[in-house]
Parts: C-alpha cells; sequence; structure tokens
C-alpha cells in the first residue's frame, strides 16, 4: 500500500519551508514592535463553541466543520481562531489586565472545502486580535495598519485594502429585513445559493460571485446608507483614522464576510496572483463576541487572520519569495588524519555560523567534489594529507571556480568576505 497525503492537505518541504519560517519571523517582529504578543491555542475545541461564535447556519460551520465524539462531547478541529482567543481571554479572565490586550497566533486551521489553487483543508493563518474595554476607531487603524506594515516588510506587491460597515444590533436587523423584502422580489432571478440565504442569512447573498447575480446585487439598497448614527460615525472616524496613518483603501459595500461575530468595520485585503482566491486577510470588529460566550458585555474586539498559504503563494509569483540559504561550505576530507582534522574544523566553522557539510564517508576527489557542486555549495573546503602537512587548507570558490591555500585562521574572514560579496 503506498500512503498518500489526504485531500486538500499538504507537505510543505524544503526550500519553500524556510520562506514560511521567513514571513512567520517577520510577522513575530513586526506584530512585536506594535506590542502584541503570541498566545498558543489548541488546535480542538468544543464544537459549540464554534457554533455560537462562527454562527450555525454559517458555510464554515454547517459544512466544514471537521467534528468527531469523544465520550459525550462533540469537539472540531478549529476552523479559525478568533473563538479561541475569546475562550482564552474569558477563561483567564484577561479583562483585569491593563489597556487592550493584544494577541496573535500563527498555525493550522481546518475546512472542508473544496480544495484549489490558494484553497486547502487544511490551511494556515497568522491573525491577531484586539480585546478590550475601548472600540476607538484608532484601533482599527492601527490593526489595519500593522498588517500593511507586514506586508510591506515583506514586500508584497499590489494588495488592497477593501473596507466597510455592516452596523450593529440597532441598525442592522432593519437593513437586513430591506435586504430580504428587495431580494424577495427578484427571487426567482438568483441560484439556489442565494435563494436559500434569502431566509438564511440575507446579506450572504451580497458575497456571490454568480456572474447572472450581479447586475441584480448592484441595484440592492447599500448598507452604508442604513447605519444608526453611532456606526456612521464610527466608520467616518475609522476612515479619517487610515488617512492620518497615509493609508489608502476602497470602499466595499458588499464586503460582509462569512462568519456571524462581526459588527461595525470590516476589511479584507487582496493580492495578485492568487485567481478567484484572491483574498489574502481578512477581519473585522466584533464586540458582542465576548458577551455571547459568557464574558463581560463591556469588552469590545476587532482582529484579523491572514491566509498565510495565499500570501506565500501572492509573494512567489511576485518574485518576492527568494529566501537566502543554503550551504556556506563543503568540507571534503581525504585519508583518517584529515577526517579528524576536519570533524573539529566543521565544528568551529558552525560555531562560527557557517553551514557546513561533511561527507560521513570518504569518496573519491571527483565524487565529493561533483557532490559540492550539486548540493550548491558556496565554497568546498579541501582537507588531505598535503593540506594538513603544510597546515593550511584548499577553498574553491564554486561559482566561480578560484582556489586559494589559505591558513585555518585566515580561512573565516575569508569565507565571511566572500559571504558578504555575493
Ligand atoms: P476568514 O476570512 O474566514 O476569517 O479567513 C481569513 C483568511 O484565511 C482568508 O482571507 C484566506 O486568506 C484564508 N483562508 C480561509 N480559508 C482558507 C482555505 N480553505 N485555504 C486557504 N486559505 C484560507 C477568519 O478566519 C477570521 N477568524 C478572521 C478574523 C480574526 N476576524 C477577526 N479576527
Amino acid at each position: 500500500m503506498k500512503f498518500q497525503a489526504i485531500k486538500g492537505v499538504r507537505d510543505i518541504l524544503p526550500p519553500e519551508s524556510a520562506l514560511w519560517n521567513r514571513v512567520e519571523q517577520a510577522a513575530r517582529d513586526v506584530f512585536g514592535t506594535f506590542g502584541f504578543a503570541e498566545i498558543r491555542l489548541p488546535i480542538f475545541e468544543q464544537t459549540e463553541l464554534f457554533a455560537r461564535s462562527v454562527g450555525q447556519e454559517t458555510d464554515i460551520v454547517s459544512k466544514e466543520m471537521y467534528s468527531f465524539q469523544d465520550h459525550d462531547s462533540s469537539i472540531s478541529l478549529r476552523p479559525e481562531a478568533t473563538a479561541s482567543v475569546v475562550r482564552a481571554y474569558i477563561e483567564h479572565g484577561m479583562q483585569t489586565l491593563p489597556g487592550n490586550v493584544k494577541l496573535y497566533y500563527m498555525g493550522p486551521m481546518f475546512r472542508r472545502e473544496r480544495p484549489q489553487k490558494g484553497r486547502y483543508r487544511q490551511f494556515y493563518q497568522i491573525g491577531a486580535e484586539v480585546l478590550g474595554p475601548s472600540d476607538a476607531p484608532g484601533i482599527d487603524a492601527e490593526v489595519i495598519e500593522m498588517l500593511l506594515a507586514f506586508f510591506e516588510r515583506l514586500q508584497l506587491k499590489g494588495a488592497v485594502l477593501n473596507i466597510n460597515s455592516i452596523g450593529d444590533k440597532n441598525c442592522r436587523p432593519a437593513y437586513v429585513e430591506l435586504l430580504r423584502a428587495e431580494l424577495q422580489k427578484v427571487r426567482e432571478q438568483l441560484g439556489a445559493d442565494s435563494q436559500r440565504r434569502i431566509d438564511t442569512n440575507p446579506l450572504r447573498v451580497l458575497d456571490s460571485k454568480l456572474e447572472h447575480e450581479q447586475a441584480i446585487i448592484e441595484k440592492l439598497p447599500h448598507i452604508a446608507d442604513h447605519l444608526c448614527a453611532e456606526c456612521r460615525a464610527h466608520y467616518d472616524e475609522v476612515k479619517r483614522q487610515l488617512a492620518l496613518r497615509g493609508i489608502t483603501y476602497q470602499e466595499n459595500w458588499r464586503l460582509v464576510r462569512g462568519l456571524d461575530y462581526y459588527m461595525r468595520t470590516t476589511f479584507e485585503i487582496t493580492a495578485p496572483g492568487l485567481g478567484s482566491q484572491n483574498a489574502v486577510c481578512g477581519g473585522g470588529r466584533y464586540d458582542g463576541l465576548v458577551e455571547l460566550l459568557g464574558g463581560q458585555a463591556t469588552t469590545k474586539g476587532i482582529g484579523f487572520a491572514i491566509g498565510t498559504d495565499r500570501l506565500l503563494l501572492s509573494l512567489q509569483e511576485s518574485g518576492a519569495g527568494e529566501v537566502e540559504g543554503g550551504l556556506d561550505v563543503y568540507l571534503a576530507w581525504f585519508g583518517a588524519a584529515a577526517q579528524t582534522a576536519a570533524i573539529k574544523l566543521a565544528r568551529r566553522l558552525r560555531d562560527a555560523g557557517f553551514v557546513v557539510e561533511l561527507p560521513a564517508v570518504e569518496m573519491k576527489f571527483g565524487k565529493s567534489l561533483g557532490l559540492a557542486d550539486r548540493l550548491k555549495a558556496r565554497h568546498a573546503v579541501i582537507l588531505g594529507e598535503d593540506e594538513l602537512a603544510a597546515g593550511v587548507v584548499a577553498v574553491k570558490n564554486l561559482a566561480d571556480g578560484t582556489q586559494n591555500k589559505l591558513a585555518e585562521q585566515d580561512l573565516f574572514s575569508y569565507l565571511r568576505a566572500s559571504h558578504a560579496s555575493d
């Protein structure tokens, strides 16, 4: 029997894994400068946690969760992490911490979607959440600023920020009813999914990508015209705060997001090179969620999650996915005495930070140097009986073929200098 990875999941192999590390490290660095600290969360939670927060009727919960029975409780692999962050915030009494609590996380999420480019069943997110007593629009703008600073650090090209406000419990219900009434009038012209959503969640009809529904959707009432005074003021201030930071955005009245916990600010970032799955990040405000999950009603929240798989795809497509790395030194040795010296030299080179490959068995000269070439080593350092006797090493630059004999103490500075000029 030949085993294969399950449909929709994949292995991340070297050298691509080095790019993953670089991206994750950049997130740690940039988020750290904004005062965010890491939270590590469980991979599975009670199914009810996601049903309550993401919403029973959403695609994620109703169709896409990997759930299983564990004794007498139902457990699910996490399809996202905001619910877990809020659960942890409440469970650990973090509302007593000063100011807003700023957390980030990274790791795998699981959704049983139809796999395609940029859409997997095990995919990865890098996310951040701000929880606390304030819902100041400056927080929304700063979270977005941090996200864009991260993308800038990675030199992601062509990212476009879309924003919207979807109101709150004062104004949204009336808008949803208005939308439902308007949708009823055109029901017969809509596809099966949208027809169903008229009853379950009319807002999601706005998400439809079906070609023939676009003209119909364009004529529907916009939520921006139905926000209450508080939501309108909040949204206006978010936009002003973004402008203060020099952040450009597109307003997209159809950006409603597929999770139930959102209110007021929603945003998404698209990036090129991803085909139809072009949302590289989604987020928004979720002020009622802490209360919904049993915490304090006064606690507010906002955050985002980046689809790491998609971010990498976009970086690779735009040529910003190259990672420095590889082998500095292939240390070829010939003879037992040279092996002893090579073992010690390899250790000193590694202690100094060079990446060294030391053959475990003796090989013929040509074969050994051939392997050094195929491994794309920058230098071959050659230690044979002659070199040992003379107290030197031979160094061959494998890119240009130049060869030098150096005393061991000069080897380190030589390698450093040639590395710096690469
Ligand atoms: P989401 O929009 O469901 O939001 O997911 C965020 C991002 O995860 C998407 O924009 C996409 O890049 C990536 N993603 C989602 N599903 C897949 C998939 N099947 N394969 C590859 N990538 C995928 C959330 O998850 C919210 N928790 C975000 C948030 C945090 N809102 C507030 N705080």
